[in-house]
């Protein structure tokens, strides 16, 4: 290898970049927060929320976000620790953006499943935990709050292994749990960690011990030594031991207990991601998988989002690099168009403050600045071809005519639509027969947020009409067969914005019948980006 080469391969080997998968209220955004101000990133509790708020108050539409209390912005956080890069992906917290969320996804090579120990596995984490599975996304457990009432540790893991048939091996073994907290027992370092005393927020020391003999365990763990004992040993007799290469496929979860609020466990969580957590993986892409370590500069955008600023019409795109040493004021090209784009300002996610970083490297989130040229799925390279699979448009399950209030504002009409459906949260299609856009979401909130945002943000009132259709479907096939099929269904024929050609079924009845009776045309739920 040669030097550079080296180089490159250190610094992806150093980087981890991640989500938390949670159901709402579990402790993603406490979480969010202490890893942040334990990784060094931002240097008071608060933070992340305050930021929050701030940024909630700036636009109308988000006051669904507020009333529903859930997150439909995303966005990432860089920090480092002890020489590792951890780069933190926000994934909207919510069941209706399971498309959103299913490409942020799509950035990350592990994630971190919240659980509240008084809940267990909820409806929301189990959707999020099959996406991880469909991409084989390795995932470390945290069970917050154990500094309050909770379910038994031995029926919390025995859930977590029965519902997501995971195998699951605990790093730590809490000393009682709510008003019986007396600390975390770490059953592999042998370290106790207490709190200090008082009600403060922050935890107290660690000890190290030379086992769960040794008669510090009476003083530390007071009256639940005798129980900590006993149900450590149970643990480490009854469940599976720690194996990397079981947890990086996918079929064994390291469990940490914890508490996000009082600061257990935390750094525990940054070391297993740094000691256990994979670092950027080769990326699936056409005509050969990305090596991180490669020398050309490659990446895909998994998430645009529009009016970060609501006084400019401009949009930042996401890109995760895949591969090489990003530059700024670099050119990449577009896979899908072959233009050139130059990229002067990228933003990178540094949570703390610090000069603004001029380089970046596979497995780092830049955000492109740009007025609607780069698109959800768009891969972009240095030099050679490679296009990215994996991140595709889904069928909408709800469709939609939008009928606009005033009509001399069909144009503005328009550019909001376009603008929307670049964020690849809504998608339009232009029907062969008929002026009336139509909308296609994947769920009903969706919906909301897009007439919040029509009025907030480009002051357009509009509604939307029911639609005599349900879902939609992409087709491919040979232009004689997608001719013979379009003159036979006109009045169901529409484009996307791409010009890609659409059958909307008025339900899946009708869906199977013309599925059955057009055997080679390949009738797709999704679509990927070129
Ligand atoms: P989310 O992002 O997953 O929706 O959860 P969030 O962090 O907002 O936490 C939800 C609630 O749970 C918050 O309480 C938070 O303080 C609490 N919480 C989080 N981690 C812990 C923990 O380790 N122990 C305990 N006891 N509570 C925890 P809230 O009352 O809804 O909000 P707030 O008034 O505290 O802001």
């Amino acid at each position: 290898m040669t030097a550079t080469a080296t180089a490159m391969a250190g610094e992806v080997a150093r980087r981890r970049t991640f989500a938390i998968i949670s159901h709402p209220d579990a402790g993603k955004t406490t979480l969010t927060e202490k890893l942040l101000l334990v990784g060094g990133a931002i240097h008071a509790a608060g933070e992340v929320r305050a930021r929050g708020q701030n940024r909630r108050a700036r636009s109308d539409w988000m006051k669904i976000e507020q009333a529903r209390g859930i997150s439909v912005t995303s966005s990432v956080m860089t920090f480092e620790k002890e020489g590792t890069v951890f780069n933190l992906l926000d994934t909207p917290g919510h069941e209706d953006f399971s498309e959103d969320t299913y490409r942020t996804l799509t950035a990350v090579d592990s994630a971190v499943m919240v659980i509240d120990a008084a809940k267990g596995i909820e409806a929301q984490t189990r959707k999020l935990f099959e996406v991880c599975r469909l991409r084989d996304v390795p995932i470390i457990t945290f069970i917050n709050k154990v500094d309050r009432e909770g379910k038994d540790p031995f029926e919390l893991l025995d859930e977590i292994a029965d519902t997501l048939a995971l195998d699951v091996a605990p790093l730590n073994w809490p000393a009682g749990m709510g008003g019986e907290f007396r600390g975390l027992y770490d059953l592999k370092q042998r370290r106790f960690h207490s709190p200090d005393g008082s009600d403060s927020r922050l935890a107290g020391p660690v000890e190290q011990v030379s086992g769960l003999d040794d008669p510090r365990i009476d003083v530390l763990a007071g009256p639940m030594a005798g129980r900590l004992r006993e149900q450590a040993e149970l643990a480490e007799g009854g469940y599976a031991a720690l194996d990397i290469d079981q947890y990086r496929a996918g079929a064994l979860t390291p469990v940490i207990f914890g508490s996000a609020l009082k600061d257990f466990g935390v750094a525990d969580l940054i070391a297993a991601l740094a000691a256990l957590a994979p670092s950027p993986r080769p990326q699936p892409a056409v005509p050969a998988a990305v090596d991180p370590a490669g020398a050309q500069v490659t990446g895909f955008v998994f998430k645009v989002q529009a009016n970060m600023n609501p006084q400019h019409r401009d949009r930042i795109a996401f890109l995760r690099l895949a591969s090489g040493r990003f530059r700024r004021g670099m050119k990449l090209r577009q896979m899908a168009t072959g233009k050139q784009i130059a990229i002067n300002s990228p933003i990178f996610f540094f949570a703390q403050d610090r000069e603004i970083a001029e380089e970046a490297f596979a497995g780092d989130i830049i955000g492109i600045p740009n007025h609607g040229v780069l698109r959800v799925g768009d891969s972009l390279v240095e030099k050679d071809d490679a296009s990215f699979t994996g991140i595709p448009n889904f069928a909408p399950e709800i469709l939609r005519r939008v009928k606009l209030d005033d009509p001399t504002k069909s144009k503005q009409l328009k550019t909001a639509l376009t603008d929307m459906a670049e964020e690849g949260v809504t998608q339009l299609f232009k029907p062969a027969i008929g002026s009336q856009w139509i909308v296609g979401v994947v769920g009903q909130l969706q919906l909301e947020v897009l007439i919040s945002r029509l009025e907030a943000e480009y002051r357009v009132a509009a509604s939307f009409e029911p639609s005599p259709f349900e879902t939609a479907r992409w087709l491919i096939g040979t232009p004689a067969d997608l001719k013979a099929f379009a003159d036979e269904h006109r009045g169901a024929m529409a484009e996307d914005r791409d010009g890609a050609p659409v059958f909307m079924a008025r339900d899946s009845w009708e869906l199977n019948f013309v599925t059955g009776r057009f055997p080679a045309i390949r009738f797709s739920a999704t679509r990927e980006r070129a």
